[in-house]
Parts: structure tokens; sequence; C-alpha cells
């Protein structure tokens, strides 16, 4: 079902200024996990860093002005150890970055009551029509219904598993092909 709901598209200079507010609907899905990779301070930090990367851009749907639900992502820098823990597990092929082939989904999300009406897919197109990358890589952890499936759906494909913290969780690695030619699977 479609809803009136409007999205609008930040790069990071106006992400900034949506900070806080980001932070707010993180804490209020994650909260109640008790998982410190999902604690508000924690995301704050990866936020601010990914704020920082080439490329970056959210994509926020709101409600009046009240946003219900975002996405962001950013280009993979071609120095970027995104692939380090893959070394020696896929093809260097695979791994290789060149600044503008890989767009990484870092985060999607969709505050609870506004759930299940298409808002993710959306912000999902959104965000993919108007990059220029040639993949997409998004994290999801393996047993995260109905998000990983709903990527299975939308084209995406598993590549392997990964963790940014020692003490977990671990992710599911999915890369969804976006221009002709580009073997971003193996
Ligand atoms: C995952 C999440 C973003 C989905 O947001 P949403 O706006 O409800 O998603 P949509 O309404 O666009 O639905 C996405 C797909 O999942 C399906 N879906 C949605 N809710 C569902 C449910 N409760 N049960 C089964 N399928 C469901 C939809 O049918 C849709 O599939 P389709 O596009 O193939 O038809 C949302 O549940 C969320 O924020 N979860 C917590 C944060 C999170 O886990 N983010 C993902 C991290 S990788």
């Amino acid at each position: 079902m479609s809803t009136p709901l409007t999205l609008h598209r930040h790069a990071a200079a106006d992400a900034r200024a949506l900070l806080d507010e980001a932070v707010a609907v993180h804490q209020e899905i994650y909260a109640g996990q008790g998982v410190p990779y999902f604690s508000a301070d924690r995301f704050r930090d990866r936020l601010a860093v990914a704020l920082r990367q080439p490329e970056f851009e959210l994509v926020a749907a709101c409600d009046q002005d009240r946003i219900t639900g975002y996405l962001y992502g950013f280009a993979l820098p071609r120095w970027t150890r995104w692939w380090t823990p893959f070394a020696g597990v896929l093809p260097a092929e695979l791994t290789r970055e060149t600044g503008d082939r890989t767009v990484f989904i870092q985060e999607i999300m969709v505050r609870a009551p506004w759930r299940g009406r298409g808002i993710a897919r959306r912000l999902h197109d959104e965000f993919l029509a108007a990059r220029a990358e040639q993949r997409g890589l998004i994290c999801v952890e393996p047993g995260n219904e109905p998000a990983r499936s709903a990527y299975l759906r939308w084209g995406w494909r598993p590549l392997g598993s990964t963790t940014f913290d020692p003490a977990g969780p671990v992710f599911d690695c999915l890369v969804k092909t976006l221009a002709p030619g580009e073997q971003g699977c193996p």
C-alpha cells in the first residue's frame, strides 16, 4: 500500500542538521535490544563517521515535519578497509574498489507505527535510483525478518558474513548489481 508520506534527499551538509533526530529514531527502534553495538552513542559515532564519507546521502520519509524512517549510505573509497575480513575468502576482483564502484547502505529503518506501508521499499528505490555506482552493498542480521527476505526479493544476493565489532552482531552481506556489466556477485 502506498502512503502520502514525502521523501527528502539530503547530502551530508544538510543531513548533519538531522543528526539528533536520526539518533532519536534509531534509539526508538533499537533501545530495547540491549546490544552495545546498537546503543545510541555507538550509532551516533557511526553516523558521524558516515557523514564524512564520499557521496554520503540520506533519504528521509517524512509525515509532515516528522521523520518516520530513513536510509543512508555512501560510496566506498578506493582505500576502504571494508573488505579486509574477506581477504583470501572472496576473489580479489570482487573486493577491488575504485571509489565509484560500490555504494554501501549502512542503515535503513522505519518507525514501528509506519511499517508495512512500503516506506522501506520507497526509501530503497529512491536512494538507489540516483546513485551512479555499479553495485550496492548492505548488511543484515541473518534472523532479521522481514528485512532479509525483502532484500532478496529486491535483487540483493548474499556474499558472505562479517562483523563490525568483535562482540557482534554478525551480519550477512548482500550485494546488488546496479549497472550492466558489473559482476557484483560471486
Ligand atoms: C525492515 C524495515 C526497515 C522494513 O520497513 P517497512 O517500511 O515496514 O518495509 P516495507 O513496508 O517497505 O516492506 C518491505 C517488504 O517486507 C515485507 N514486509 C513488511 N512487513 C512485513 C511483515 N511484518 N511480515 C512479512 N513481510 C513484511 C513487505 O511485503 C515488503 O516486501 P515486498 O517489497 O517484496 O512486497 C522495518 O521493519 C524496520 O525499520 N525494522 C527495524 C530496523 C531494521 O531491522 N532495519 C534493517 C536493517 S538491515
